[in-house]
């Protein structure tokens, strides 16, 4: 998407969407990553308005977070508990951080929004110097099935269909780049509004060799939260890699 600059996703309009969103897993997340995290820290990358973050903060463990918008991190710090949690605006790919914690954790497949295969390898290495040897990094990320069994690479869906708004999610996949670019777009009497995202997705067998690049090895892998299996079947995943 020529022009395409990640931080265009994560502005003020999409800050207000995510402030109180909620996917409906977030307990069955909290308890899987406490169980990781023992006594702590804990850093989450692309920390946004701290959906997971806060209530795994509030389980008493220290979480510190990484993320390219001060948008999304205002809505953190207005949160209850938001201005108890050290959070570095940066390039998660960077681990922008001092020390080392028992967990790392990246969720919802925001591990793609890191565009190229250099950049996500750079992320799993800096990430390993940022773990203690018991460590734990965890991914959550889409398994990229879906993609391939779409007609002409690409779809429009209707999100929203209201006497005053139409909201359509509209995206096309290049399964040469693996690159997906998609566009959520809003159509009402206030005009056309645009929030575009790009993403390099990977399946879990290139991510399990980039931990390896790393000199981290996949230690657990499951199809959610709830440690349901991981098949043929699973839209998603939960991989977990240490040393
Ligand atoms: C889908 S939201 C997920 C937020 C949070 N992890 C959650 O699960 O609710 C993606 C977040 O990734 C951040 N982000 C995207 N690319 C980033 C990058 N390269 N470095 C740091 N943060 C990034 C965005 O600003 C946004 O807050």
């Amino acid at each position: 998407m020529e022009g395409y600059e990640p931080i265009m996703s994560f502005g003020e309009d999409v800050a207000e969407i995510y402030g109180d969103l909620q996917r409906g897993d977030e307990s069955a997340t909290v308890v899987f990553l406490e169980q990781l995290a023992g006594r702590g820290p804990a850093l989450e990358l692309a920390i946004g308005t701290g959906r997971i973050a806060l209530p795994l903060a509030a389980r008493g463990i220290r979480v510190d977070g990484v993320d390219i918008s001060p948008a999304m991190v205002a809505r953190l710090r207005a949160k209850p508990g938001g201005d108890q949690i050290s959070v570095t605006i940066g390039d998660f790919a960077d681990v922008p951080v001092p020390g080392t914690y028992r967990l790392i954790f990246v969720v919802w497949n925001t591990l793609f929004n890191l565009l190229t295969q250099e950049d996500q390898v750079r992320c799993f290495e800096n990430v390993a110097a940022h773990l203690t040897d018991d460590g734990s990094f965890v991914v959550e990320a889409f398994v990229p099935g879906f993609l391939y069994r779409l007609r002409s690479d690409q779809y429009v869906d209707a999100e929203a269909i209201r006497v005053d708004e139409v909201r359509l999610d509209v995206l096309r996949h290049d399964m040469a780049t693996q690159m997906i670019e998609e566009s959520h777009v809003s159509l009402s009497s206030a005009g056309v509004r645009l929030n575009p995202v790009v993403q390099r997705y990977a399946w879990p067998s290139e991510l399990d060799l980039m931990a390896r690049i790393a000199g981290l090895r996949l230690k657990d892998r499951w199809g959610g939260w709830n440690r349901e299996p991981f098949n043929s079947t699973s839209s998603t995943h939960v991989s977990v890699y240490g040393r």
